[in-house]
């Protein structure tokens, strides 16, 4: 479908307004505000990244882990949740308590819409990181901003999604890093780290790996277009 068949579609206000919006660079899915991912719709705005295809696939991959190591009901937590788009859709599929933190107060505000359209109940928390958070964990998810400054990104993206949502230091490593280094304190023993990655940042992420999770297993998964995408830390002993 092309952009304006979708705004057609979808689109409940004046459709020369919208596609106006197209014309000045607007993202379809902030104009239409709503955008379908996974099994459910979510409300996008400017404050939120739109959740993408890849995304979907890390979340069905994690929810496939979920179901075939963990029999019982399980402790999540999405860190950076945006939209709320994996902590809701992980909810939805799995039996147990979800938690998902934001350091974006905008974000959350949707993410928590989004919960309530979803009938969900998540956890959210508006933190860095996660910290200050005192639960011991059986998932960690994230999608963390992992873009590197000097990056060329598609203008669309650069001009209208939220530069928080995008950028990282460090090579974009940062928050794979910050993440990793304390997160022991956050995990039960039996445990499944799942990450969005970009697609050069797997041998990266596996060194941080190395170097604060020596002992447990790590697989790393193409998406459907055959790029390293998706990075699966664990331990299921
Ligand atoms: C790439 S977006 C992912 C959004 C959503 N989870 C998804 O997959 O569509 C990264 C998210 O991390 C959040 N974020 C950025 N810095 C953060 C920090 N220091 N602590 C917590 N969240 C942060 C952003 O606000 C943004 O919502």
């Amino acid at each position: 479908m092309t952009d304006i068949e979708y705004l057609k579609k979808y689109y409940k206000g004046n459709i020369e307004d919208a596609i106006k919006r197209l014309n000045d660079g607007e993202p379809v899915q902030y104009i239409v505000g709503n955008v379908d991912f996974y099994n459910s719709n979510f409300i996008v705005n400017k404050n939120v990244l739109i959740p993408r295809f890849e995304t979907e696939e890390l979340v069905l991959n994690t929810i496939n882990f979920i179901k075939e190591y963990f029999h019982k009901e399980i402790k999540v937590l999405d860190i950076g949740t945006g939209s709320g788009a994996i902590a809701i859709s992980v909810k939805k599929e799995v039996s147990g308590e979800v938690y998902a933190t934001d350091i974006s107060k905008e974000a959350l505000e949707v993410a928590k819409e989004n919960a309530k359209r979803n009938n969900v109940n998540i956890n959210f928390i508006n933190t860095n990181i996660y910290d200050g958070i005192k639960e011991k964990f059986d998932v960690v998810i994230s999608n963390p901003p992992y873009i590197r400054y000097d990056e060329e990104i598609d203008e669309i993206v650069k001009n209208n999604e939220p530069h928080i949502a995008l950028y990282a230091d460090n090579n974009g490593l940062y928050f794979y890093e910050e993440i990793l280094k304390n997160i022991k304190n956050i995990l039960n023993d039996k445990y499944l780290i799942a990450f969005e990655i970009g697609k050069d940042q797997g041998e990266a992420i596996n060194e941080l790996k190395d170097k604060y999770l020596p002992d447990s297993s790590i697989l790393l998964k193409k998406d459907l277009e055959g790029r390293d995408r998706m990075i699966f830390i664990y331990n299921f002993e």
